[in-house]
């Protein structure tokens, strides 16, 4: 062991870093050298053996060999560290140029587009949204609307009973009996959009589970007027500014008189088309001023208080609005129906 050894050394382990391209081998050439067994370690291990003379002045080497090595190694180290930061930034640069991923978005159902319309409409007209239960009783569905069993209107909808106290409910009609029953005699603004069920084979046009919109509104002097009013509105705003409706006599057991409301044909404005079946007319709801037999069968006195009714066919106004022709489109979720209605605003 001399300084000739010692010079070695250095002129050892820069040679050996010059293949060294990686951390973790750069620790192990370390320890080789500098570590606890390393060959410095050994060298100072024999000092001892020296004269005082010589210990002294091969020690002071050793410990400058041993900073040189360290002030390598440290420099090796950062040389490293910055090349693998470098690779990273380079190998994980993001090109904002490049298209961006598309992702599939959704669209409001076109009968949920329809309801919130409604909604947004008579609110802004004073009324407030009202629900009730799809599964009700034969009692306020019916008896209460002034149909008592075996009445033959009845047969007008077709219903799905779960015993004979209990059906599915085959009009939101009965949501304006619980807001009677509950409002005691107090003056009532509603709308009830709602699912509704009925006995009907589906076809194009017909679905055993469809949605209406029912209105009610009682107070002192509600007229017949009011109504086609609250009526127009709501068809001017599904249709457009320039349609016109239009009341013609009809009849349902809770309202007298009744009527059935038509919206002017919006395809060849009410000259007669093949839409209209060329009566310039299409029909959109029944309504008609609230029956006395309902008020009074819900606690309210006919000589104080009227007021009208309306049903509105969600499923139809949609279909006419954009012309659909076939109800069963709205249940089945076919992507491709329902994505025409992603630009519908
Ligand atoms: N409930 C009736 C129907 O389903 C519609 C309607 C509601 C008519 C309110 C008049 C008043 O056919």
């Amino acid at each position: 062991m001399n300084d000739l050894e010692l010079e070695n050394v250095l002129k050892k382990v820069n040679e050996e870093l010059t293949s060294v391209g990686d951390l973790n081998t750069l620790q192990q050439v370390k320890a080789k050298y500098l570590g606890k067994k390393g060959l410095l370690a050994i060298f100072m291990s024999n000092l001892k053996n020296l004269t005082i003379e010589a210990r002294k002045e091969f020690g002071s080497m050793t410990n400058q060999v041993k900073q040189a090595l360290e002030n390598r190694f440290e420099a090796k180290r950062k040389e490293l560290e910055d090349k693998l930061i470098n690779y990273k930034l380079n190998s994980e640069a993001i090109d904002v140029t490049l298209p961006g991923v598309k992702f599939n978005t959704g669209s409001i159902h076109p009968l949920q587009k329809t309801i919130m319309e409604l909604e947004d409409l008579y609110i802004s007209m004073g009324y407030t949204v009202a629900e009730g239960p799809e599964i009700e009783t034969d009692e306020y569905c019916f008896e209460k609307l002034n149909l008592p069993k075996g009445h033959p209107a009845r047969d007008m909808q077709d219903t799905f009973y779960i015993n004979p106290e209990l059906l599915l409910r085959s009009q939101t009609s009965p949501v304006q009996v619980r807001t009677m029953l509950a409002e005691k005699g107090k003056p009532i603004k509603i709308i009830c959009p709602g699912k509704v069920y009925r006995r009907d084979a589906d076809d194009a046009t017909h679905s055993h589970q469809f949605m209406q919109c029912e209105g009610l509104v009682l107070g002192r002097d509600v007229t017949m007027a009011d109504l086609k009013g609250a009526l127009l509105e709501m068809a001017r705003l599904m249709f457009g500014d320039e349609r016109n409706i239009r009341l013609r006599p009809s009849f349902f057991p809770f309202t007298e008189p009744s009527v059935e409301v038509d919206v002017s044909c919006g395809k060849c404005g009410g000259k007669g088309c093949s839409m209209c079946k060329n009566t310039g007319w299409i029909e959109i709801l029944g309504a008609g001023m609230v029956n006395n037999n309902v008020l009074r069968m819900c606690g309210y006195n006919p000589d104080e208080v009227q007021g009208y009714a309306f049903g509105i066919g969600v499923e139809r106004i949609t279909m006419l609005k954009y012309r659909v022709d076939d109800i069963r489109n709205f249940y089945i979720n076919d992507v491709r129906f329902l994505n025409q209605f992603k630009e519908v605003k």
